[in-house]
């Protein structure tokens, strides 16, 4: 895919990896610019790109023939996807160049996969999803909109992924198991038990160790 003008949106850590793997996909470009609400004075710049300060509310104003959400935070991911819809931007991913995608596995065009991911096959993933680096998602997964998988984590397969879901560094999954919507997993846990929606669970095994506002 070749485009005139690409933006980034958002400037900060996660954004620096997510152009290191779009200058990794088969994307192009001619010109690329970061838009962020705050910018720093003395981080104009990323990789030699502009960032372009603009308040979240005004986000459709940008002129651009493609976006790229580059946000961690699922509900403010959430909030500016369902803005950029509304206002007919068009919202693109990225595959890595290294991902390897498991036969029959639909991946939304919105969601984006980093280095070294393994998606097996039948996987579901729908749309602006966050799939991190070195991550294993396995055999007939589906996974809601608005999550992201952090590095290293493991999800085994048959596992059901609900909307807005934040998967830790290093967590692992168990097969078959269930994970409602709003739901944050430490980093390092092991979930070996179905994770009621808008909890906290952290440890091995997990355990919910707070509760959330219903979104
Ligand atoms: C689980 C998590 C969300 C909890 O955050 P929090 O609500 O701010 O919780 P706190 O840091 O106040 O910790 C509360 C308790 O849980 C424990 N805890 C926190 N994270 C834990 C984890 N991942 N595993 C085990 N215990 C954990 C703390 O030690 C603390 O225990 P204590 O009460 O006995 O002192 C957070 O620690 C975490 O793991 N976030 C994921 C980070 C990550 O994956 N980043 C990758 C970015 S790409």
């Amino acid at each position: 895919m070749n485009y005139k003008t690409l933006a980034i949106i958002g400037a900060g850590g996660h954004a620096r990896s997510v152009y290191s793997w779009l200058e990794q996909s088969n994307i192009s470009y001619l010109e690329l610019f970061f838009v962020d609400k705050n910018k720093k004075k003395n981080d104009e710049e990323i990789f030699n790109h502009t960032i372009i300060q603009k308040e979240w509310i005004n986000l459709h104003g940008i002129k651009t023939e493609a976006c790229l959400l580059a946000i961690g935070d699922n509900n403010l991911r959430k909030q500016l996807y369902e803005h950029l819809l509304h206002h007919n931007k068009v919202i693109i991913g990225i595959f890595h160049n290294s991902v390897i995608l498991g036969i029959g596995s639909k991946v939304h065009n919105s969601t984006l996969i980093g280095p070294l991911s393994i998606v097996g096959p039948l996987v579901v993933l729908n749309e602006n999803i966050i799939v991190n680096s070195g991550v294993i998602i396995e055999h007939e997964t589906v996974i809601g909109p608005h999550s992201h998988i952090a590095p290293g984590a493991k999800i085994a397969g048959r596992v059901t992924i609900g909307e807005s879901v934040f998967i830790g560094i290093g967590a692992v999954v168990k097969e078959n198991i269930v994970i409602g919507d709003n739901v944050i997993v430490g980093a390092g846990a092991v979930v070996t038990k179905n994770i009621p929606s808008n909890s906290i669970v952290a440890g091995v095994p997990a355990k919910i160790i707070r509760k959330l506002d219903s979104k």
